[in-house]
């Protein structure tokens, strides 16, 4: 709605209210937010807008003169001294005003401000740095005063080019995924290689144990472990006609699987439990056209919804749930798991698949209750090398509450797991109920939820992401905290497939924080209608690199200053991951101390989603980092650059997972 001005301006309260933004109730024109007439430090305004923290609304503003003139304060209905916000004015993303902190009884302050030239203003309330209980927050007598343009009420989120920052890949040869891989001894073995670089690359393996060769052509080393636990090293090489990479490769022989977080599709986030064989299939062929396997992309994993419906009219989902031998079935939509598995080894993924400890899964499926030997044994047949297995009507099951009670039916079937003739990965799903983190890993989980399911909004990452704070300690080599999948790219969850809704620099922060916390990368979208944006955000080697360092140690956040948060990791080969988190409404500096960090001396400072090198400081760093945006840096020891030398920093795997075990 665009109100034209009157020879007074234009009144906040004759614009489009209902797209401000209010932590409580609704904007009210000319009342306060409770209703009740607008009253700052006493004194009692006709005309203006109560609204409640954190509230904010965007205008585009005409060109030529434009002066806003407001008073503002705290509405007195709160009570003298109560509630705290602060009130900004933005031009263009810039802080044109502050009131600073203002509280009830507070006398209304006076803004009085040019903003000729601004395209965007925004007034912005803040809950003062706390929370938001009794933040009634008036802009009264607050008007526009233009040359006649007409002032236009926007989105409140703004809408944000969407920058690739990822650039095109290089021609030389570049290594990425797990560096480090794990098995159990004696059991069947096949990893794909991911390299990147121009074709042709010849590729060769120096060291690997006997019973593993390398297949060149497709990418991949096969064979069988050795039977002895123990650390194999090898050396992989890479060539072709622009030069030559090697990568120092370990496989672990012994009771860990995913040594580095799992990465891959689910099926849930796009489809829901409308999937198919059809989809799945196209799935895999869209990420191998993609080339997804060269950058550590493995699994392929089917969520609910491949399994018969007992309660279904459906004919393709109802019929019986086992064949006469307890098997479970599939549903008509997946006429042939077998082939459907061996076609996704064929694209150089693995296959990954849900059930649930209870009779039935979450979306009304046929659960492993009380089959459990039997469906364990059949995924493994089928070909399957990853599990989901989620709690859902387990609670009709469990005997309370316990520990022991919530911990059984994960030990239960991954102790069954293991006894399979081949590996599979386990994931625990149980929306982080009871403090999943801290025996995710005891009752045979690779990974573990620690939240209930993401959605594609602000409010749920922002919730979900941060909220992993202190669970670091809990994840490395063979047990990462799940903080959910990515919801990046077209999603749906079974209803017509949309854009992510979050904005592009929610986006970066997004997977910024996943690779810090060495949280498991499962893209939840369509792999078939990849944009460039997202094509950038899942392709970029250097930031994956992050999530897939042979160290796993996920990050901790080692600075929290007012919106902004800075969180680090270090890396296996000295260097230190660094993201700069601003969780505000604008653009904020964050600065990274080397003291917040732990580190001292001269670091050099590379910009890892654009691939850049920035310089290098002794102290910190500091970026201008987007509303509710993300950088991601990788600090290196500079002197050890300069001179050449080892890194300083003596972290080791096998030091590291030893501590650990
Ligand atoms: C739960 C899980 C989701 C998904 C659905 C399937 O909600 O948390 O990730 O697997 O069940 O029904």
């Amino acid at each position: 709605m665009a109100v034209r001005a009157a020879e007074t301006g234009v009144g906040l309260e004759n614009l489009d209210l209902t797209r401000m933004t209010c932590g409580w109730a609704k904007p009210m024109a000319n009342r306060n937010v409770r209703g009740g007439e607008l009253r700052i430090g006493g004194r009692t305004f006709d005309r203006g807008v109560g609204t409640h923290a954190e509230s904010l609304i965007r205008l585009r503003l005409p060109a030529g003169p434009v002066r806003l003139r407001a008073w503002v304060g705290v509405d007195d209905a709160a009570g003298a001294g109560r509630g705290s916000v602060e009130f900004r004015v933005l031009g263009d993303g810039r802080c044109r005003w502050s009131s600073g902190l203002m509280r009830g009884g507070d006398p209304a302050q006076r803004v009085e401000l040019d903003v000729t030239g601004v395209r965007e203003l925004v007034l912005r309330v803040t809950d003062g740095g706390d929370e938001t209980t009794d933040d009634l927050a008036n802009w009264a007598d607050a008007v526009l005063e233009t040359a006649g343009g007409a002032v236009e009420t926007l989105e409140p989120i703004p809408v944000e080019a969407r920058e690739i920052r990822t650039p095109p890949p290089v021609p030389t040869p570049r290594f990425h995924g797990a560096a480090v891989v794990g098995v159990r001894p004696g059991r069947p073995f096949r990893s794909t290689i991911a390299v990147r670089g121009e074709r042709p690359i010849a590729l060769h393996a120096e060291g690997l144990p006997a019973g593993l060769a390398l297949d060149g052509a497709r990418r991949c080393i096969e064979g069988r472990a050795p039977a002895d636990s123990g650390v194999y090293e090898a050396t992989l090489i890479a060539s072709n006609a622009h030069g030559v990479a090697r990568r120092r490769w370990r496989l672990v022989v012994g009771e860990q699987l995913a040594l580095t977080p799992p990465m891959g599709w689910n099926s849930w986030n796009c489809f829901g439990a409308r999937i198919s064989q059809e989809l799945i299939e196209a799935t895999a062929r869209a990420m191998a056209a993609e080339r997804l396997h060269e950058l550590g992309w493995t699994y392929v994993v089917i969520d609910d919804g491949w399994q018969r419906h007992p309660d279904s009219d459906d004919p393709a989902l109802a019929g019986p749930e086992r064949d006469p031998r307890g098997r479970l079935l599939p549903n008509r939509r997946f006429p042939d798991l077998r082939a459907l598995v061996d076609t996704i080894r064929g694209l150089g993924f693995k296959a990954g698949i849900y059930s649930s400890p209870g009779p039935i899964t979450c979306a009304g499926h046929t659960g492993s209750h009380g089959r459990e030997a039997e469906d364990a044994a059949q995924f493994a047949d089928w070909g399957f090398e990853y599990l989901k297995y989620d709690w859902c009507s387990y609670s009709r099951i469990a005997r309370g509450t316990t520990l022991p009670e919530q911990m059984r039916p994960y030990q239960r079937m991954a102790a069954l797991l293991a006894r399979q003739p081949s590996d599979i990965v386990f994931s625990i799903c149980q929306y982080g109920v009871g403090n999943v983190s801290a025996w995710g890993r005891a009752a045979g989980g690779h990974l573990w939820r620690t939240t209930g399911d993401i959605e594609d909004t602000w409010e749920s990452v922002r919730r979900i992401g941060f909220g992993q704070a202190g669970l670091d300690l809990f994840a490395g080599p063979g047990g990462w905290n799940d903080p959910d999948m990515l919801v990046i790219g077209h999603l749906g969850w079974g209803q017509p497939l949309r854009p992510s809704r979050l904005t592009p620099n929610e986006q970066y922060l997004h997977m910024t924080l996943w690779c810090l916390l060495a949280a498991p990368l499962m893209l939840g979208c369509d792999m078939t209608r990849l944009d460039d944006f997202t094509r950038g955000l899942i392709t970029n080697g250097e930031v994956l690199d992050v999530n897939q360092d042979p160290l796993g140690r996920a990050a901790s956040r080692v600075a929290v200053r007012g919106p902004t948060q800075v969180w680090a990791r270090p890396l296996e080969d000295g260097s230190v991951a660094v993201g700069l988190f601003n969780l505000d409404e604008e653009p904020m500096e964050v600065e990274a101390r080397w003291s917040d960090i732990g580190i001292v001396g001269a670091w050099s400072v590379r910009d890892l989603w654009r691939g850049r090198d920035l310089g290098a400081s002794t102290n910190g760093w500091t970026i201008t980092v987007a509303r509710h945006g993300a950088e991601l840096l990788r600090l290196s020891p500079a002197d050890a650059i300069a001179s050449n030398s080892p890194p300083r920093v003596p972290w080791t795997w096998e030091a590291d997972a030893r501590d650990r075990r």
